[in-house]
């Protein structure tokens, strides 16, 4: 058993189409554009912030990214911002996400999410989802201000919690986390729920897996 399974929020504990899916009929035909747009700009952001040596807190990246996805989606009504604000903030968790913490705690390791989010809405996530008496830490890179994946990001756990590289599970869906997580040493899995093709091809992950239920089962 490793000494800790470190995760990634966004994508991969916390559903980012889930802020969305609560105002589906509200939005119409157009929320899934919608929806894919203001991640994606969101984490373009993050990218295009910290290769220019800037930072810019992660609530703010996710209200300016809305803003442009209104922007480029007229079709769904300003009047949703506010809502969608509020259920971004407190975003549903996946369902296999508390009982796959429970088991790798259970089974004695250490839990903890590594994410762009800062503090606050990390917080606000962990307590609407009442994930917190699963995790060990809750480390955001609010602390050292630059995104992931730069290498400080992911020292941050080695710093904090005490812990080598190679005792790291490090579990994301988002496959560039995976890749940065990798380089950096820790023993990565991607969440692939979706069946995408592979990218960033080295160094791989360690495995691949289809869901969070299934890392309990597989050996890291
Ligand atoms: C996270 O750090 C990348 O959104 C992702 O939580």
């Amino acid at each position: 058993m490793p000494r800790a399974y470190v995760f990634d929020a966004y994508g991969t504990l916390f559903d980012v189409h889930a802020a969305i899916g609560r105002h589906r009929a509200a939005a119409g035909p157009d929320a899934d554009r919608f929806s894919e747009i203001w991640r994606a700009k969101q984490l373009e952001y993050s990218w295009t912030l910290t290769l220019a040596g800037q930072y810019v807190e992660f609530w703010t990246l996710t209200e300016r990214a809305l803003d442009h996805a209104f922007a480029r989606v007229p079709s769904i009504d300003r009047a949703l911002r506010q809502r969608l604000l509020d259920a971004y903030f407190e975003l549903d968790a996946f369902p296999d996400a508390r009982a796959t913490l429970a088991a790798l705690k259970g089974a004695g390791a250490a839990t903890a999410i590594l994410s762009n989010g800062s503090p606050r809405m990390l917080a606000g996530a962990v307590e609407g989802a009442k994930l917190q008496g699963s995790l060990d830490a809750v480390l955001s890179v609010d602390a050292i201000r630059m995104y992931k994946p730069r290498p400080e990001v992911y020292r941050l756990v080695t710093d904090r919690m005490g812990i080598a590289p190679a005792d790291v599970v490090f579990v994301s869906s988002n496959r560039w986390d995976v890749m940065g997580a990798a380089q950096f040493g820790f023993r990565a899995v991607w969440v692939n729920r979706a069946g995408l093709p592979d990218e960033y091809l080295a160094p791989a992950p360690l495995a691949t897996v289809s869901d969070l239920a299934a890392l309990p089962q597989i050996a890291v």
